[in-house]
């Protein structure tokens, strides 16, 4: 009975380690089997999340295909990609624009100072854009105006198209300018717009300009045209034989108004970037559109204008009543205006 038994229960036993073992072989395939599911499913997983991954990296591509230019961080602002809507930048779609605005007055020299920018390749100087009353109405269509300017959407004589670097206008300061400098100084802030201060030093030989081109204007002395620039010395020299008669009386107060007006300008748009350019140091020394050209952060290049200078040499010879100018300018603050002269 006891062997019995015992035999019994070692067969109970042997049945039941058989069947613990078929039971252990069953887990182990079936952990086996999961282990390896987990496992495929994770590579799985890898794959597609690759996949997103890399497809998340196109759209970013598509996005910005512009590599980052090497420029130091506080330029970031005053760097533009423009988008046309007019034409596609091509080739040059990858380069940086930069935009400005030349701020000046008339009879300044910016006439001739744009014809320089406008022989460098890479810079489109658009002209007096706002001496076109209707574009300076009010705020809003000087921005469209200038939206359109700085997208390279704005066509002139001037526009280099796809390949600009530097983009912009001449913009005098009775042009609306003054009356909404608040809103055009948020706009070049927001825009990265730069500015050039254009201005001459000697304030009495630029009336001497005005009333010259205000005269012909009715005159035309130019084989009945008139012209405010010329391009050969001998239309320059047919000008110049005209020699206006300032009003003395006058005298004082409209040179004061121009220098308050010049004084107000810088005042009211210095938080913007800027430099300023006078026009009798570009005449001196070239090397003055260096500074500009680098300014504007354009490859340096030799700049060329055809233009002539009208009024030249001494002043007493360009004015009728020398005299009586001289007389009330002596002991004012605008004494030296009657004795600075070009060297060249
Ligand atoms: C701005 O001026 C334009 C053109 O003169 C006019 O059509 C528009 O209504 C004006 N807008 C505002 C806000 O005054
Ligand atoms: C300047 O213009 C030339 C010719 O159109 C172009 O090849 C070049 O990339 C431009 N340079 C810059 C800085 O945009
Ligand atoms: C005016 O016209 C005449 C004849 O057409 C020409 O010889 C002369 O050079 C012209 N003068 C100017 C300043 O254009
Ligand atoms: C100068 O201007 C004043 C004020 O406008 C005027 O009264 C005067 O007649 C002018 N003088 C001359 C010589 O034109
Ligand atoms: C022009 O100015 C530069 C510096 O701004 C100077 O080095 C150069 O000698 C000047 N040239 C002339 C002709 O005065
Ligand atoms: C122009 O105005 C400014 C500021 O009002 C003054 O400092 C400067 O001396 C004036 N210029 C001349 C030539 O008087």
């Amino acid at each position: 009975m006891a062997d019995d038994l015992s035999s019994f229960a070692k067969d109970v036993f042997l049945v039941k380690a058989c069947k613990k073992s078929t039971i252990v072989w069953r887990m182990v395939v079936l952990v086996f089997a999961m282990v390896c599911g987990v496992y495929i499913c994770s590579i799985c997983l890898k794959q597609i999340s690759t996949q997103t991954k890399t497809g998340f990296l196109d759209i970013q591509v598509i996005k910005k295909p512009c590599p980052e230019p090497n420029i130091e961080p506080w330029e970031i602002p005053y760097v533009h990609y423009p988008k046309p809507k007019t034409f596609s930048r091509a080739e040059c779609a990858c380069n940086p624009v930069r935009n400005f605005a030349i701020l000046s007055m008339q009879r300044s020299g910016s006439g001739w100072f744009e014809t320089f920018l406008n022989s460098h390749i890479n810079i489109s100087s658009n002209g007096e854009i706002f001496s076109v009353k209707v574009r300076r109405s009010n705020i809003s269509t000087i921005v469209e105006t200038l939206d359109k300017v700085y997208n390279l959407d704005w066509f002139s004589s001037a526009s280099k198209n796809e390949c600009t670097a530097a983009v912009g206008l001449k913009w005098m300061l009775n042009q609306g300018l003054m009356q909404h400098h608040e809103q055009i100084v948020e706009y070049f802030r927001t825009r990265g717009v730069s500015v050039i201060f254009l201005f001459r030093r000697n304030l009495l030989r630029r009336m001497i300009s005005v009333l010259a081109n205000q005269y012909d204007r009715d005159a035309k002395l130019l084989n009945g045209t008139h012209k405010s620039h010329v391009h050969s010395p001998h239309e320059a020299e047919i000008l110049a034989t005209y020699k206006p008669t300032i009003n003395t009386t006058l005298l004082v107060s409209n040179l004061n108004q121009v220098n308050g007006t010049t004084t107000k300008a810088l005042e009211y748009f210095k938080s913007t970037r800027h430099i300023i350019v006078y026009y009798e140091d570009v005449v001196k020394n070239r090397t003055k559109l260096m500074d500009v050209q680098e300014f504007l952060k354009v490859p340096r290049r030799d700049l060329k204008s055809r233009q002539v200078k009208i009024h030249k040499g001494a002043l007493p010879r360009q004015v009728e009543n020398w005299d009586d100018v001289s007389k009330t300018l002596n002991g004012t603050p605008y004494e030296s205006f009657l004795h600075a002269d070009y060297r060249k």
